[in-house]
């Protein structure tokens, strides 16, 4: 049994589901020039559609420092996300107040929603409890499926797992699965290959590595 509740946990149907998901995806002449992350969140939001939750998706995009900047915006991942999910995604210019949730409101059982930038509001990377309400407020149940982010301890990532029923979507659960198969009790020898861009933010992982591997490969940087 897991250590951690999954959408075999949570009652969806007729729900508000806040689905945290990672769709920092990079982007070529206005393009999305690789959608593996959105791949990886549509069989979690479309398990949640198909049991009649209605889907509010959160997500960054970016790095933006002082608020809403069109080039931040998760508009232009409306149509590569619906076109993956092969449903209609509707789109709120505000992940708080008003915008969203008049959006949220509109939901029917089974529709979907993703919600601007969480990052254009400051209390998202602050953690900010009065964000923390705020976005709850959008929700009943809260489901995080943002492996990618999941090393930040921001408000739609850590604060709301705190504030509404939360759970492990499909993608995290796998991701979570296949960590504790490969460094909870692994046959050895076990060789770690680690990849991406950004290996400063990854210090922290790898020294934990170090000591669970035997070899320890690190690429991308
Ligand atoms: C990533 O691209 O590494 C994740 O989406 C987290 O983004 P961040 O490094 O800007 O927090």
């Amino acid at each position: 049994m897991n250590a951690f509740k999954t959408l075999d946990d949570a009652s969806l149907s007729a729900r508000r589901v806040l689905v945290r998901v990672d769709l920092n995806v990079p982007m070529e002449g206005g393009a999305v020039s690789d959608d593996t992350r959105i791949r990886a969140v549509v069989p979690t939001i479309r398990e949640i559609a198909d049991k009649g939750g209605r889907v509010v998706l959160l997500a960054h995009f970016g790095r933006p420092k002082d608020g809403p900047e069109a080039k931040f915006s998760l508009a232009q991942i409306v149509a590569p996300l619906a076109e993956r999910v092969g449903r209609p995604v509707a789109f709120a210019a505000d992940c708080i107040g008003p915008v969203a949730a008049d959006a949220v409101a509109a939901l029917k059982d089974g529709d979907i929603l993703l919600l601007e930038n969480t990052r254009f509001h400051k209390g998202e990377e602050k953690n900010d409890p009065a964000f923390v309400e705020a976005l709850a407020a959008l929700g009943d149940v809260y489901v995080n499926d943002a492996f990618a982010t999941a090393h930040r301890a921001h408000a739609s990532t850590e604060g709301l797992a705190h504030r509404l029923p939360a759970y492990a979507g499909r993608c995290m659960q796998g991701e979570i699965e296949a960590l504790e198969k490969a460094l909870g009790s692994p046959e050895r020898p076990v060789l770690a290959v680690v990849g991406g861009a950004k290996v400063s933010s990854k210090i922290d992982l790898l020294e934990n590595l170090v000591g669970k591997v035997d070899i320890l490969v690190i690429g991308g940087g």
